[in-house]
């Protein structure tokens, strides 16, 4: 039996989960900043990492005792070390260091955008390899081919912008609070996604993606809308807005899958909460006899249960961290 504790501080969400055997989640606890931050528009580093310090313990604490377990009953801590908010990871990797050494456990790090292609294994059924996974969050948007447990190719990125990030500043330019995602969608139910044609990043090229090119175009849309005094619905932009965005990411996605010939394909990272997104996936992929898998909601946005099944992953291949493990705000997953 092998028994992980997952520590997650990357950003804004504080959380610690217990998992057994790499996926019987015992505990997956996650503290939320947003209402914090979103006074501010976004996510405030400093009073990130002043968050985390001040809520880990309680988590841990929590943590325990919803799985009912002690420390001794700990295989290995494994943590996020990157990529995310220096001052943020720092507090996550402290506390991992510390119980490994107390607790004479290994050590293990995690890269944060490995632990959102392994939520993908949280589930009962779980892609076969090779598979490629659409990593979409507020700092990524990349098309990874998975070869083997650990063996990753990048096959394309975004040149500028990632799609939560487009979420956001999207919805900071209508005056909707952060984070742009979840509102957005809301808004995008009511609204008509045919509304205004808006334009699909690097569409002819490659696997790539981009995405400032979307912002401007909806940020000019509304601006000339206004100037000549034009009534217009919110809900119209915020849903032709959230389908141009599908669109490239199905567009790149369907492409990856018949230019690499694979017939797995997962989502993760928060924008894979997106339940207009996750049925047209579903819908799309599935007519091009692709099999699709997805968290659930609960697992594409930040949590340390998706940290602890990679980092099972790298318990199971004796990946282990020394005690000089540096936190990475860079990291890139290959
Ligand atoms: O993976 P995540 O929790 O944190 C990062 O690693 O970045 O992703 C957060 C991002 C934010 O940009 C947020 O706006 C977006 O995920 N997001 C969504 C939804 N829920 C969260 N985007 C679209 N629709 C949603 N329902
Ligand atoms: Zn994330």
């Amino acid at each position: 039996m092998t028994i992980i504790l997952g520590i997650e501080t990357s950003c804004d969400e504080t959380s610690i989960a217990i998992l057994k055997d790499g996926n019987q989640i015992l505990s997956n606890i996650v503290s939320t900043q947003i209402n914090v931050h979103k006074r501010f528009g976004g996510v405030v580093p400093e009073i990130a990492s002043r968050m985390h310090t001040e809520k880990i313990h309680f988590l841990l604490e929590s943590a325990f005792k919803e799985a009912n377990l002690n420390y001794s009953d700990l295989s290995s801590i494994a943590v996020t070390y990157g990529p995310g908010l220096e001052g943020s990871l720092l507090i996550g990797l402290s506390l991992a260091k510390t119980l490994a050494y107390l607790l004479k456990v290994p050590l293990i790090g995690v890269n944060h955008l490995m632990g959102h292609i392994y939520a993908n294994f949280l589930n009962h059924h779980v892609p076969k390899f090779p598979f490629i996974v659409l990593i979409v969050s507020g700092g990524h948007t990349q098309l990874v081919l998975v070869k083997d447990y650990l063996e990753f190719v990048i096959l394309g990125s975004t040149k500028d912008d990632a799609a939560g990030e487009a979420f956001d500043k999207v919805a900071k330019y209508l005056g909707l609070p952060y984070p742009g995602g979840p509102i957005i969608e809301k808004m995008a139910k009511e609204g008509n996604p045919r509304a205004f044609p808006f334009p699909i990043g690097l569409k002819n090229e490659g696997l790539d993606f981009s995405f400032s090119g979307l912002k401007t175009a909806v940020i000019q849309k509304i601006n000339n809308l206004k100037k000549q005094a034009i009534n217009f619905s919110i809900n119209d932009v915020a849903a032709s807005f959230q389908k141009a965005v599908i669109d490239a990411l199905l567009l790149k996605s369907l492409r990856a899958l018949k230019q690499y010939k694979i017939t797995n394909f997962a989502l993760s990272g928060g924008v894979a909460a997106n339940k207009t997104l996750r049925d047209f996936f579903i819908n799309e992929l599935m007519n091009n006899g692709v099999q699709v898998f997805m968290p659930e909601t609960k697992f594409a946005t930040d949590n340390a249960a998706m940290i602890a099944a990679a980092g099972f992953v790298l318990f199971d291949n004796k990946k282990f961290a020394n005690f000089s493990l540096k936190v990475k705000p860079n990291l890139s997953l290959c």
